[in-house]
């Protein structure tokens, strides 16, 4: 039987391409999760237009019902989850100031689905990721996370720093490291990524194209017994924190 991957905001972007190259390179069933039924089954008759084996699952991160519904239609279909891929996420043109112009409300929008959703998502599948063999928990940060490459005056982010969506990825590569403590002694993994700078609705002006930016996500995703437990990484290079 395919190993069952999830991955949320799969309608498009990052998560699309990632939703195709884990069902068409590694042979796995497909989740992909979004918060809009109708974008989600464009992407999913998309998929299966290639041939792959892809399902509609409506998930909201940041609705607490659609989390737990979502996560008892996987239970009663599979039973278990292989992979998760926490993928969806946001961030705002508000966010481009400096930290001391930037509302209380746009730390908590970007929050409550790069954060919070994080965190709902993982608490909620993990009683089913924990009945995989070998499950596989992947976070979508940033480099932007990176305290190293912030603190550092030559580094490539000493200019760019929209604080809210920033400091969203640094608590969940903090959370992934609680994950993978976990997981110490299991043989479940749990790990951060960036995908790289990537030409998406969110970042228009990306380098690299989704085809590229999805590696690192099925990379972490397909890692094997000795594979890593609670890095943070990018295209097979480990990240500072
Ligand atoms: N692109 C980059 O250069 C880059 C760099 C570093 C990290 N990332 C990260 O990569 C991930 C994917 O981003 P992307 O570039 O592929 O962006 P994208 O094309 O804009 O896709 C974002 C996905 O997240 C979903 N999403 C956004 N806000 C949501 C919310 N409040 N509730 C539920 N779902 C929500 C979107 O759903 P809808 O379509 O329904 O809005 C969409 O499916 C994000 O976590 C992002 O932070 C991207």
């Amino acid at each position: 039987m395919s190993k069952i991957a999830l991955i949320t905001g799969a309608n498009k972007g990052i998560g699309l391409e990632t939703a195709r190259q884990l069902a068409r390179d590694h042979g796995f069933t497909v989740l992909v999760g979004a918060r809009d039924a109708e974008r989600g089954n464009e992407a999913v008759e998309e998929l299966k237009a290639q041939g792959l084996d892809a399902q509609f699952l409506a998930i909201s991160p940041t609705d607490a019902d659609s989390v737990a519904q979502a996560a008892k239609e996987v239970e009663d279909k599979y039973g278990h989850l292989d992979v998760l891929i926490n993928n969806a996420g946001t961030g705002s043109q508000e966010d481009q100031k400096p930290p001391s112009q930037v509302a209380l409300q746009v730390f908590r929008d970007i929050y409550e689905i790069n954060v919070f959703g994080v965190h709902s998502v993982t608490q909620a599948f993990w009683p089913l990721l924990e009945k995989s063999e070998a499950a596989r928990l992947v976070v979508v940060s940033s480099a932007l996370a990176s305290f190293a490459l912030h603190t550092d005056p030559n580094g490539p982010f000493s200019s760019y720093k929209p604080p809210a969506y920033d400091s969203s990825k640094a608590a969940v590569n903090m959370l992934t490291v609680h994950y993978a403590h976990q997981w110490q002694d299991t043989p479940h993994r749990a790990n951060t990524i960036h995908p790289g700078s990537v030409v998406t609705d969110l970042n228009p002006n990306g380098e690299i194209s989704v085809e590229e930016g999805a590696k690192t996500s099925v990379d972490l995703a397909t890692i094997g017994a000795d594979g890593p437990n609670g890095g943070f990484f990018h295209l097979g290079q480990k990240l500072p924190w």
